[in-house]
């Protein structure tokens, strides 16, 4: 059988050796609110590349203390985040594996109450709890959220400012590539969209206006980070709303990524708007695999796909019938840490993965 999953791919300087990547998810777990990496994050982020993932990628990494979803996010605007990332990313390639991570600012919905552990999951935070002022393209708010400002020119420019702060950090703390969030109605993503962004200056408008400050965070970045490194965005493709930023909107928006230095697109969906009565988004499996086939087939963009692609069979289907360039494995990931291994060994690999203390017990499956 072929193993499109296990081929290398290179992008720029990094050769990953295979293709299943550990997308960002958001643990929660800075039990401290300064945005450093624990010991949890190390163990967490670790088994990945231990389980056979070609890429880990860290989760969404707040550029700026008020670009986080919640206090308990991980940040990277200072120089003792850095410093606790970089175990993360020794670990990460003592394995293996290479290490990415996802820079973010979540603007309007930044300062919530994070998903476990409080009373009101994803609701906003009080102030008396902690809780800050969001930022947006316009003062509109999302779903429940508290209402945003919307956000000045030199507001902007400190957005760009700090996305490239944080770049040269991570290149610092030694991660392999930097994944720009532009996806899931954060604030990138709200600059794109007509339903969050109704700006009159130049950031606004037209989707070329919508689409500047993406450009510009993704051409101040590019210009930041070694010519080398592989520079990705994780788009929301669709809405899934009549009226919102939709697959036609985001191929356009692909192909000047391309034309500003970005390597490759993740393609996910949704999370700027909130579905009218009656619709649904349809989840299901690899639901979201056709928005990343059609990007793939109308611009000149590396993609990955993501999205319940949760067997190993089903993600090198993804692979081999050309829809993606790279397949995401998330939650499956967290259920089962070794998915990589296993994937290795039912795609009939030839067990090199497997870490020399795991091999006796894999040693059924590599006689095979
Ligand atoms: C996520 N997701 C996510 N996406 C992102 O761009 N940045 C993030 O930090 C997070 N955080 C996050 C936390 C948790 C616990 C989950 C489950 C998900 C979305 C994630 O990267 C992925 O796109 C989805 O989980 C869909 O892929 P799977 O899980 O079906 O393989």
């Amino acid at each position: 059988m072929s193993q499109h999953l296990l081929a290398p791919i290179t992008l720029r300087d990094l050769t990953v050796r295979n293709r299943i990547w550990v997308p960002p998810m958001c643990q929660y777990s800075v039990a401290a609110g300064d945005g450093v990496a624990t010991d949890y994050h190390l163990m967490h982020y670790g088994s990945f590349a231990r389980g056979g993932a070609g890429a880990v990628i860290l989760e969404a990494t707040g550029v700026v203390p008020e670009g986080r979803i919640a206090p308990q996010d991980l940040g990277l605007w200072d120089d003792a985040q850095r410093e606790a990332l970089r175990p993360i990313v020794d670990l990460i390639h003592s394995f293996g594996a290479a290490a990415g991570i996802q820079l973010a600012h979540a603007g309007r919905k930044a300062s919530t109450e994070p998903e476990w552990g409080t009373p009101h999951p994803g609701a906003s935070l009080a102030g008396a709890d902690g809780g800050w002022e969001t930022v947006a393209p316009s003062a509109i708010a999302y779903d429940q959220l508290t209402e945003p400002t919307a956000l000045d020119e030199a507001g902007i420019d400190e957005v760009v400012e700090a996305f490239v702060a944080s770049a040269v950090r991570a290149v610092e703390a030694g991660f392999d590539l930097i994944e720009i969030h532009a996806a899931h109605g954060y604030l990138l993503h709200e600059f794109l969209s007509p339903l969050s962004n109704q700006r009159t200056d130049s950031y606004g408008g037209e989707l070329a206006g919508r689409a500047r400050l993406l450009l510009r965070v993704v051409d101040a970045v590019r210009g930041a980070v070694p010519v080398g490194m592989p520079l990705l965005v994780r788009i929301s493709a669709t809405e899934w709303v009549e009226g919102g930023f939709d697959l036609d909107q985001a191929t356009q928006v692909v192909t000047w990524l391309g034309e500003h230095g970005v390597d490759m697109v993740d393609v996910s969906s949704g999370g700027n708007a909130v579905l009218p009565e009656g619709a649904e988004i349809p989840v299901g499996p690899g639901y979201q695999t056709p928005l990343a086939a059609h990007l793939r087939e109308h611009t000149e963009m590396p993609v990955s796909a993501v999205g319940m692609l949760d067997t190993p069979f089903q993600a090198e289907h993804v692979l081999a019938t050309g829809q993606a360039d790279v397949v995401r494995v998330g939650r499956a990931f967290l259920r089962e840490p070794n998915w990589g291994l296993d994937a290795a060994l039912a795609l009939r690999g030839d067990g090199e993965i497997v870490p020399p203390q795991y091999r006796r017990a894999f040693r059924q499956a590599l006689r095979r």
